[in-house]
């Protein structure tokens, strides 16, 4: 199955990513998380993702397609992959279509308050980048990854103002995918207001769908 989640930050996109990930046995792409260990290096672009994330702008079209490309060429892809966070605007999504087929395209629908409460409680692990929630998904201990023992972070972007950036970035650049999608008969609207359990169990419903 060849998947794309699409939502704005903070719908939970990662969330059900690694649920659907793990039932299904195959990989979750987040271009978030592939700019992350970019960002993370020592170079000039490097430099730059890292302005463009914290501002909660989208990395250019040509920089973030040839980085999905090669992720679509590793070996683990053969039975098919979850898109999380890719394509973002129009241009990316019809560079995509010219390497690969999709199957589905599942729609995370969730109010901006929502949203917001989401990411100002979201915690990360600073070593292997697990997600937590400090009300609605906490770790064991306090402060602390459940899997590594390391300290949790926030993350740069998840700041009010960056938020806002992204919502509207969401809104001008990424929205207007959804009506690409849903003209080529592949959008499933999913309400992303419920806990965990509830988004994947709708998510399984929609996907059966299909
Ligand atoms: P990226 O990392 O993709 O950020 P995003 O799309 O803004 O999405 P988030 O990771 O913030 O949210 P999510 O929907 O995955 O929610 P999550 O599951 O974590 O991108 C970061 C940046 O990289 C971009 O701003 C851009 O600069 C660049 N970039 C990436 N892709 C790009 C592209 N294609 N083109 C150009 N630039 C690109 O959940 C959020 C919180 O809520 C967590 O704390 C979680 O525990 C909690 N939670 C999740 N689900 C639930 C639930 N059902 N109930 C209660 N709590 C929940």
């Amino acid at each position: 199955m060849k998947l794309i989640l699409l939502g704005p930050a903070g719908a939970g996109k990662g969330t059900l990513a690694a649920y659907i990930s793990r039932k299904c046995g195959i990989p979750s792409i987040s271009t978030g998380d592939l700019f992350r260990e970019t960002a993370a290096q020592d170079t000039t672009l490097a430099r730059k993702v890292r302005d463009i994330m914290e501002r909660g702008d989208l990395v250019p079209d040509d920089i973030t397609v040839g980085m999905l490309e090669e992720r679509l060429e590793r070996g683990d892809t053969g039975r098919g992959f979850i898109l999380d966070g890719f394509p973002r605007t129009l241009q990316q999504a019809e560079a995509l279509s010219a390497v690969t087929d999709i199957d589905a395209v599942l729609n995370l629908v969730i109010s901006d308050e929502a949203v917001i409460r989401r990411l100002a409680g979201r915690r990360i692990c600073s070593k292997c980048g697990a997600v937590y929630h400090v009300d609605n998904m906490p770790p064991e201990k306090p402060g602390v990854c459940d899997k590594c023992g390391l300290r949790l972070v926030t993350r740069d972007d998840d700041k009010p103002e960056a938020i806002r950036n992204r919502l509207a970035v969401y809104t001008e650049k990424t929205k207007p995918l959804v009506s690409y999608y849903r003209e080529r008969g592949l959008l499933v609207d999913v309400d992303a207001g419920g806990t965990p359990e509830e988004v994947f169990a709708l998510a399984q419903k929609a996907l059966e769908q299909c």
